[in-house]
């Protein structure tokens, strides 16, 4: 078994320090490691997105690292975006825009949606689609998507949060 490497991350505001197999992913870490089952595993070609989470204010696939390579970092999964009580913008859309269905694909989706409005608060539908090129789901058809993250960006700009199609 290879020699295990310790590494220290903050994940969604706590410090973790753990010793870790060179060769684990890091989406494998924040799941069995630290029990942050939100994010998901839906293919092992790096191609679904379902396992995006923001590192250092970034969206990465997390399959697509190792867990040594995020030692000293910042990590953000969907359980830190928002709460019950309190949910992100995001969040909100895709569920006032019914953004979901059988919800495998809306943790990456939101992350990846979270990050997209960080960079580019006010996105047209064709830098939507295009950011969430990486992101794949089964079941909606993505116009659902589309509306909830323009209701997101509405949202945050302080207008009412409907979509532009509306
Ligand atoms: S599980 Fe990471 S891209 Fe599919
Ligand atoms: S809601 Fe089922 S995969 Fe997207």
């Amino acid at each position: 078994m290879a020699e295990k490497v310790q590494i220290k991350v903050v994940v969604n505001g706590v410090e973790h320090h753990s010793e870790v197999e060179p060769r684990l992913l890091l989406v494998h870490y924040l799941r069995e490691t630290l029990g942050l089952t939100g994010t998901h595993v839906g293919c092992d070609t790096s191609q679904c997105g379902a396992c995006t989470v923001h590192l250092d204010g970034q969206a990465v696939k997390s399959c697509t690292l190792f867990a040594v390579q995020a030692d000293g970092s910042s990590i953000t999964t969907i359980e830190g975006l928002g709460s019950v009580d309190s949910l992100h913008p995001v969040q909100e859309g895709f569920w006032e825009m019914h953004g979901l269905q059988c919800g495998f694909c809306t943790p990456g989706m939101i992350m990846a949606a979270a990050d997209l409005l960080n960079r580019n608060p006010q996105p047209s539908e064709e830098e939507i689609r295009h950011a969430l090129e990486g992101n794949l789901c089964r079941c909606t058809g993505y116009h659902n998507i589309v509306r909830a993250v323009q209701y997101a960006a509405n949202k945050m700009a302080g207008k009412v949060g409907v979509a532009a199609d509306d």
